[in-house]
């Protein structure tokens, strides 16, 4: 009932011309790959966006950011508003970790992006995620919790298929050790869970994404699972050979 959804986070790299070459290499790659099958979008750097736009035209790879700030417009030097990116991208991702890690992005911040994301008629793609030490110490499940309940606060019932989820344990990004099959599956299960308790069986409706490590090796096995709806990739969305057999191995499920 949920279409899986694979989107590649390509961070901090390629410039705007190797941007525009990736996205070319992804369109051949893809081209046999039935659009009804799984959603795609990648999302390259804001200075990226407006070339990249052109170039995925023909093709059902949709274009988002990897960020956005919630104010509409004024005097925040060097951010970027979600309207600003209304048009141009259909997806922003929100609250990575390396936001929430880096440049001190709260669950209350995240919120209100997403909440500004959602009002502007795109759609967010919420990050979520435990620490190694945070997993070490039993806390998952804990910080799962508070990182959903607390990033979807005032998100209406109306709303909430609009969300994706991305559950991404941070000791598994970049780090080529992703988590076991089994074990993304029962935090994915716990995250709708906790939407679950919120919004009742509009739960089963949210895409709940696995990030971390995701190659093209771990991917047919993590996809398979009930309850992950896709993946969020960084490093395999680099290479156009990954990322699309990363795509097909759900699209042929
Ligand atoms: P990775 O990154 O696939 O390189 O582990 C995933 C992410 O940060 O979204």
């Amino acid at each position: 009932m949920r279409t899986p959804f694979i989107a590649g986070n390509w961070k901090m790299n390629k410039t705007v011309s190797e941007a525009v070459v990736l996205v070319d290499e992804l369109k051949a790659a893809l081209s046999g790959v039935p659009a009804s099958s799984v959603d795609i979008a990648v999302c390259p750097a804001f200075v990226a966006l407006t070339s990249v736009k052109p170039a995925l035209a023909g093709s059902s790879i949709k274009l988002g950011a990897q960020n956005a700030y919630y104010e509409p417009k004024g005097a925040y030097t060097g951010e970027v508003s979600i309207g600003m990116l209304t048009g141009i991208v259909d997806y922003i991702i929100i609250g990575h970790s390396e936001r929430r890690q880096i440049f001190g992005e709260t669950d209350a911040l995240v919120n209100k992006k997403v909440l500004a994301v959602i009002a502007a008629g795109l759609l967010p793609i919420m990050c979520i995620g435990e620490t190694l030490a945070e997993n070490e110490a039993g806390q998952t499940e804990a910080v799962l919790e508070r990182q959903t309940r607390d990033g979807l606060v005032n998100v209406s019932p109306a709303d909430i298929a609009k969300v994706t989820i991305a559950y991404e344990p941070i000791w598994a990004i970049g780090t080529g050790r992703a988590a076991t099959s089994d074990d993304a599956q029962n935090r994915c299960a716990f995250v709708r869970a906790q939407v679950r308790l919120k919004y009742g069986d509009l739960a089963d409706q949210v895409r709940i994404q696995y990030g971390g490590s995701v190659t093209p090796a771990n991917a047919k096995e993590l996809l398979a699972k009930p309850d992950i709806d896709g993946a969020l990739v960084g490093g395999a969305s680099l290479k156009a050979g990954d990322f699309s057999a990363i795509v097909k191995a759900v699209a042929a499920q």
